[in-house]
């Protein structure tokens, strides 16, 4: 059982970076030319994005609210199908649209990292084969090649791709190593425009055994891992591409093509050998229930991952570009901030160089099948868009400011913890098991 109350003092180093993530498909709303629009309508998705959080209107409020709230950057996602809507038509208008936000940004003191690729992309570019496609990189870099100049004045970090390493689906090879070559391509093509350092955003799940001791089940996990984590950080290191099912190449573009390890940290993972697909039946925690139904239902706190995950990645500094949680009892995310935050301390004072936090997420957002999980830490009403920030969010306002926290901050915003409920549910309850 973790008692928040009993952690130490906490505090930082001078000019950490403190922020929060966004990305445009999930707020900005009509974003009527990606692929992932094109899904919802013919109803492959079950909940359609919509207007999302109207961001892409009310982008002017939000920036406001983001100085408010005291954040010192913030990672956004530029929507390359709004730029180029179609094959070769560039939309000056909608670059305008993000150079402004980018400057408004600036001029509040709020450093922005920005993401060139975060799951959607035109719906011509997706017809003509995606990313996977032959030959379809040069679709991307010119893209990369227009648009990164105009942004780069504003930029402080940058992004090329979210989370491409997470499948662990037999056939995941060609897209998977496509992206990196892609991410390889867009690392080298920032670097001619702009100072910023150039990252990635890395899905880190920290993989475990379902069974301790079964012999398949730990070198499932192995292999799991390898699959999402070690083929990557090797990649980058060492420029050798080595991937299952597929024959190992060398390219020299991939090889140190990143100025810093971006780690998105959420949770652990069970591989089960006796199951189909590679992933087990979600940890079955007994601490938090955070959310009564969906998917993400059996979401866990499992802090000591992220741990794991910056002890892996000592070559580069680290920004942890997403964490957070879903949760209708907004305690949690505080519960959970606190630990986060003092798991991120205790691996840096082991030696780690972590240079900032973004917290996913900003505000609530469309969770690319449903509006349910409620990640912000700025709760939004989905019917007007009227954004409200939760306790959490002055609670992280207030870290921001003292560039670290304890026990009193924690007590300030927690006069009780949240009610623990026990797995599984009982009777009544339906989260999934
Ligand atoms: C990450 C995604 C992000 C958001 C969070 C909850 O995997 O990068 O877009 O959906 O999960």
């Amino acid at each position: 059982m973790y008692d928040v109350f009993n952690l130490p003092d906490i505090a930082f180093p001078a000019g950490f970076l403190w922020g929060s993530a966004t990305a445009a498909h999930q707020v900005e709303g009509d974003n009527v030319h990606s692929q992932r629009w094109a899904d919802e309508q013919a109803g492959r998705i079950a909940v359609p994005s919509g207007k999302a959080c109207d961001h892409y209107r009310r982008y002017r409020g939000d920036v406001a609210l983001l100085a408010r709230l005291g954040h010192g950057a913030y990672r956004m996602s530029v929507e390359w199908s709004r730029i180029e809507p179609e094959n070769g038509r560039w939309d000056e208008a909608a670059a305008d649209h993000y150079v402004d936000l980018l400057e408004r940004l600036k001029n509040r003191g709020i450093r922005p990292f920005v993401t060139l690729h975060h799951v959607t992309h035109p719906l011509w570019f997706e017809k003509l084969g995606g990313f996977a496609g032959r030959g379809n990189l040069r679709y991307f870099e010119r893209f990369l090649e227009r648009l990164v100049p105009r942004l780069s004045p504003f930029t402080d970090g940058w992004i090329v791709l979210n989370e491409f390493n997470l499948s662990t689906a037999p056939d995941s090879g060609p897209l998977k190593l496509a992206m990196l070559r892609a991410h390889a391509r867009g690392y080298h093509i920032i670097k001619r425009h702009s100072k910023a350092p150039v990252g990635t955003a890395h899905a880190y799940i920290h993989w475990l055994p379902a069974r301790c001791h079964d012999p398949l089940d730990r070198v499932l996990a192995r292999y799991a891992d390898f699959l999402t984590n070690e083929f990557f950080f090797h990649a980058v290191r060492t420029g050798e591409i080595v991937y299952p099912h597929t024959d190992a190449a060398y390219d020299r573009e991939v090889k140190g093509s990143m100025d810093f390890w971006g780690v998105n940290y959420y949770h652990r993972q069970m591989a089960d050998a006796r199951r189909a697909g590679l992933r087990g039946t979600p940890f079955r925690h007994t601490q938090l229930t955070l959310l009564r139904e969906g998917p993400m239902a059996v979401r866990e706190l499992y802090p000591e991952g992220l741990i794991a995950a910056i002890e892996r990645l000592g070559d580069r500094p680290i920004y942890i570009t997403e964490n957070g949680l879903p949760c209708e009892d907004d305690r949690f995310r505080i519960v959970s901030i606190a630990l986060h935050l003092a798991a991120l301390r205790e691996a840096m004072d082991r030696g780690a160089d972590v240079r900032g936090y973004f917290h996913w997420s900003l505000m609530d957002n469309y969770e690319w099948d449903s509006f349910a999980p409620r990640f912000g830490l700025v709760h939004v009403d989905f019917r007007t868009f009227q954004r409200t920030p939760k306790p959490s969010a002055y609670f992280y306002r207030d870290v921001i400011r003292r560039n670290g926290f304890g026990a009193g901050l924690l007590k300030k915003y927690l006069r009780e913890l949240p009610t623990v409920a026990a797995w599984p549910p009982g009777p009544g309850r339906s989260a999934r098991p």
